[in-house]
């Protein structure tokens, strides 16, 4: 039986860990607890649960015995486990241990992942902004787990506006990421709920420097570049260098519309509630197309469930 305070414990200090080094391939999981592997002499495939390889087309033979390898949508990475493993403990890897390992994973931007919850027919909230809840008590939990896992969580300025976050971990054990708003004309920052001992930057066009923000404690980072492409990627390569390099994307759909357009997003995930809105706002606002064929098509997707409902996750 799958202990998961304990497995989430584990989890957290391997994202603190030192980045693996060459003779590191992985990890292994034993017994919900999770330690690096060197090499397959590290292995008892009797004892363990399930490994995870990064940058590696190792399989240690697995695919000849009862072990398989599952989809998740990280290229560089390779989750298996034996068949025997259940729904539960599968689920729960498959959601948070790459998260965990992402930051092992060299490359030159930062990790983007976006999660919102929808209504059956893709609104996130009604026209005039309402949102509590769409998701369900699970989705809630879940997305402080996602923000425990991240070095930033990102929101847009009417977001803060309606619903008055404090984008922390309380429902979960684990640390608060920094906080990073998108916001020009600084109006209603005040009902960011502060947190004195977490960062929290601005970011903004610099034709706005001088308007006067609204609330305290706060930094700003600015958009450099001439076309919202160049402003976004610059803006990533910033986060990047600043040592935040994996964020979260909670929303709204303009500040998700904008990442979508630039490319700048790797993981999308929707928990899909089964209600109806029928107006409202659409997470996801892209250029007008004429064919489906045109589509953005998410790769390697899973289904999971939440409560009473689903969550998809698919790689851009
Ligand atoms: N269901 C969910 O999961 C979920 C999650 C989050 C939010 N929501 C809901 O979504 C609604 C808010 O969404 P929204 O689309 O109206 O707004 P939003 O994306 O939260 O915020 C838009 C604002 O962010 C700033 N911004 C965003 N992208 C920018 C960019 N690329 N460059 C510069 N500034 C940028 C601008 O602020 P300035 O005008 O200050 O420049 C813009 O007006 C609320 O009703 C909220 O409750 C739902």
């Amino acid at each position: 039986m799958t202990d998961f305070n304990q497995l989430w414990s584990s989890l957290l200090a391997q994202k603190k860990e030192s980045v693996l080094d060459q003779s590191n391939q992985g990890w292994v999981l034993e017994n919900s607890k999770i330690k690096r592997i060197n090499s397959a002499d590290d292995i008892d495939f009797n004892l363990h649960s399930a490994l995870m390889f990064i940058n590696s087309s190792l399989d240690y033979g697995l695919h000849q015995t009862n072990w398989q390898q599952h989809t998740i949508p990280f290229e560089d990475i390779q989750l298996w486990s034996p068949t025997s493993i259940d729904t539960l403990t599968l689920d729960f890897l498959k959601l948070y241990w790459p998260l965990a390992a992402i930051n092992h994973i060299q490359k030159e931007k930062s990790f983007v992942l976006v999660h919102m919850a929808a209504s059956l027919d893709g609104r996130i909230a009604t026209k005039c902004g309402d949102s509590k809840w769409i998701g369900n008590d699970q989705n809630l939990k879940h997305a402080h787990r996602l923000r425990a896992l991240v070095d930033g969580v990102m929101v847009g300025a009417r977001t803060i506006e309606y619903d008055c976050p404090s984008l922390n971990v309380r429902h979960v054990e684990g640390e608060n990421p920094v906080r990073l708003v998108l916001s020009n004309k600084l109006q209603n920052l005040k009902k960011l709920q502060p947190i004195p001992e977490v960062e929290t930057l601005i970011v903004r066009d610099k034709e706005y420097q001088n308007k006067k923000i609204d609330s305290d404690n706060q930094d700003f980072l600015f958009f450099e570049g001439d076309n919202e492409k160049d402003k976004i990627e610059n803006l990533f390569k910033k986060l990047f260098s600043r040592g935040i390099k994996s964020i979260l994307i909670e929303g709204g759909a303009q500040t998700v519309s904008s990442m979508l357009r630039t490319e700048v997003v790797d993981v999308v995930q929707i928990h899909i509630a089964p209600i109806l809105l029928g107006s409202g706002k659409h997470w996801a606002c892209l250029p007008e197309i004429e064919a489906i064929a045109q589509s953005k098509k998410l790769k390697n997707t899973f289904w999971c469930k939440m409560g009473d409902t689903q969550m998809i996750t698919g790689l851009l």
